[in-house]
């Protein structure tokens, strides 16, 4: 049923987005997903469960055996109509080095694509490479997305799952924690404690309220993305909303994408909810939900059993290191907040 709502909400935007194509404007499905879910935690916690997003990607009578291309989410998505009259979608990047497909022509009766720019071709039934100069069948992988057709129109899907967990500290003490980057190795079985370093690491105070880090993180043999992913880099952007909404998005460079958010509540002296979502385009299966809620579940342990051990009295920390900068900029924004 909710997930019907959220679907409808999104049938009525693109009626619209239609109807303005229909008058010369052109027709764009691109959607923020980072602010769609903070939109989410601003309308009340009530509305999580209505985080099952669905965007359109293109019209059903637009894809045919040449390859065309949408963005949804920060994410370029190739669609191709195959031998059989089904759409497949991938990620729009050639695994090799990157290059697009858009306006390429399908191979091989339309059940191959081949890159335009070195002419690897992938198998579109399961992505593997098919040939390639210089590479043996199936070392490489387009990375393929689910998609489904209702009306006319071919919607891609993202997948979320929401919950609550109460830990024994204090709500600032995980919010900060959230923001808190380098934790990452040492307290997760995800976490690479052989390059522990954040590269390329950026913060900036977007406005009084709000915060964003980004920085690459090497993917480590223990996170699923390591068996998920080719990628060596996971691209991660680290985001406050005051007062009480964190989030973290991890991007891989073959195109999946993770979305945490966070809204942390004090409930005791010291116990806190951490009312949480996960949203990920990847396992998008609900079959697969348990074990997705699993893996978030011994995440939000792992970080339950360190945060337990700090006092709350030097959450505020004695020095810094350059990597603490996010959450040193929300506590300085919260105290102007009168907090
Ligand atoms: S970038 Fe696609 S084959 Fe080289
Ligand atoms: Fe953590």
């Amino acid at each position: 049923m909710l997930i019907r709502r959220s679907y409808l909400q999104s049938k009525l935007e693109t009626e619209l987005a239609l109807a303005l194509t229909d008058l010369g404007i052109k027709f764009t499905p691109y959607v923020r997903l980072p602010q769609r879910l903070r939109y989410a935690y601003d309308v009340g916690l009530d509305d999580l469960n209505a985080l099952i997003e669905y965007h359109p990607a293109a019209r059903l009578a637009d894809i045919s055996a040449v390859v065309s291309k949408a963005r949804i989410a920060d994410v370029d998505i190739a669609l191709a109509r195959v031998a059989d009259g089904s759409v497949v979608a991938f990620l729009d990047a050639c695994p090799h080095r990157g290059a697009s497909f858009a306006k390429t022509r399908l191979l091989a009766n339309d059940t191959a694509a081949q890159c335009p720019y070195h002419g690897f071709t992938y198998n579109l039934r399961d992505g593997l490479l098919q040939s390639g100069l210089g590479c043996s069948e199936g070392c490489g992988r387009l990375a393929m997305l689910p998609v489904f057709v209702d009306d006319g129109l071919v919607w891609h899907g993202y997948r979320t799952i929401t919950g609550e967990t109460r830990i024994a500290c204090t709500a600032e003490q995980v919010l900060d924690n959230i923001c808190d980057n380098i934790h990452l190795p040492m307290v997760h079985t995800f976490g690479n404690r052989e390059d522990p370093v954040p590269h390329e690491y950026i913060a900036l105070r977007s406005s009084p309220h709000d915060g964003v880090a980004t920085f690459r993180y090497c993917t480590s043999s223990t996170s699923a993305f390591a068996f998920l992913s080719k990628s060596k880099y996971l691209a991660v952007l680290n985001e406050y909303r005051l007062p009480f909404t964190v989030g973290t998005t991890v991007t891989t460079e073959d195109g999946l994408v993770k979305v945490i958010c966070a809204h942390a509540r004090d409930v005791g002296p010291r116990e806190c909810a951490v009312f949480w979502s996960l949203t990920r385009n990847f396992m998008t299966s609900p079959l697969l939900d348990p074990v997705v809620d699993g893996i978030m579940r011994m995440t939000l342990a792992e970080d339950a059993a360190i945060l337990v051990k700090c006092d709350p009295r030097h959450a505020r920390g004695k020095f810094h290191s350059r990597y603490d900068a996010l959450q040193v900029m929300r506590r300085h924004a919260m105290r102007n907040l009168g907090r």
